[in-house]
């Protein structure tokens, strides 16, 4: 059975789409692409039906990482849906326990900071970029590719 992952930000216009997209990338190379199914979603609805932010989709593009998610906003049935849902910042694994902590029973997801995979066990979010200049982006995708390769050892049957 495929392990099924979430990754959620805020809006899901930069920092959780472009989990996606890396770890989508890797699964690519590494051919593991049919071990998982995968997925990212906003705590926010802003965004609902958007592609990801341009400087976003630019910055992974510039890595020969597509971004192909339209964003939506998390809901409860993710929580039961998923094994993994991975949060970018402490907001995020806030919101999405509190809507855990709404479901009539314990959540099959798994809910943790994307940041647990990653190398430096002093880091612990993944800054939000939206209102920042271009720096911010490409230290998004640093820090994703990292913790997606953590990620991917963890949890493939394969590494
Ligand atoms: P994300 O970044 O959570 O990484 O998608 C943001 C995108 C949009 C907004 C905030 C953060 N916003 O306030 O619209």
């Amino acid at each position: 059975m495929a392990t099924k992952i979430l990754f959620v930000c805020l809006g899901n216009i930069c920092r959780s789409p472009a989990a996606e997209g890396v770890f989508l990338h890797l699964l690519k190379l590494k051919k593991l692409s049919r071990e998982f199914e995968v997925d990212s979603a906003g705590t926010g609805g802003w965004h609902v039906g958007s592609l990801p932010d341009r400087r976003m989709q630019k910055a992974a593009n510039n890595r020969g990482i597509e971004l192909p998610s339209l964003a939506r906003k998390i809901n409860k049935n993710d929580l039961i849906n998923f094994d993994l849902i991975l949060t970018m910042d402490n907001e995020n694994l806030c919101s999405v326990k509190a809507l855990a902590s709404e479901l009539d029973c314990p959540p099959k997801a798994k809910i943790i900071p994307i940041l647990s995979f990653g190398s430096n066990p002093n880091l612990t979010e993944v800054p939000d970029p939206y209102y920042g200049g271009d720096m911010g982006f490409e230290r998004v995708l640093d820090l994703l590719e990292d913790a997606c390769d953590g990620l991917l050892k963890n949890y493939s049957s394969n590494c």
